[in-house]
């Protein structure tokens, strides 16, 4: 483990074995949001989306409730990890222009979308109320999240 990071590999095999025995899709999403935002402290809001038609809509979260309960694909850091189909990671929400704000505490988030054959069925949402909090470890971390959930959904 990395100096004064919480470990990430041991939140993976706790969500692993989670999804492991999870009933259906909506149980095996909300293990993984409730594991995520409690193992990782610097996760202030963990919120999984799914595409519906050309929209996002807000599925299992923990955290404060959040204004953006459906967002159109154009729009937002959601928007555009689902449109790129790829991971995006914003270091200051202050200064990115696609940033719809949820919560005036939160300084930097992470998108990770949820695919399955190249298609984009969902993604994994997080804020932090820190700069910068989200480097490579986050990012295999979700990465894998993602993938074990879409085996679910
Ligand atoms: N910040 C996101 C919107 C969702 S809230 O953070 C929960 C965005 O810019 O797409």
């Amino acid at each position: 483990m990395t100096h004064g990071r919480p470990s990430s590999r041991g939140t993976l095999e706790s969500i692993r074995a989670a999804l492991a025995s999870a009933t259906d899709a909506q149980h095996a999403m909300t293990r993984a949001v409730e594991l995520l935002k409690d193992e990782m402290p610097q996760y202030a809001w963990v919120g999984i989306y799914l595409l519906e038609g050309n929209a996002l809509v807000l599925g299992p979260f923990r955290g404060k409730p959040s204004p953006h309960t459906t967002i159109p694909l154009g729009r937002g850091i959601c928007g555009a990890a689902a449109t790129a189909r790829a991971t995006i990671i914003v270091d200051d929400v202050n200064n990115d222009p696609r940033y719809l704000a949820c919560s005036i505490d939160t300084q930097s988030e992470i998108v990770v979308p949820i695919m399955r054959a190249g298609r984009v069925l969902g993604e994994i949402d997080i804020d932090s109320d820190l700069r910068a909090a989200f480097g490579p470890d986050d990012r295999s971390l979700l990465e894998a999240v993602a993938t074990l959930l879409s085996e679910k959904l």
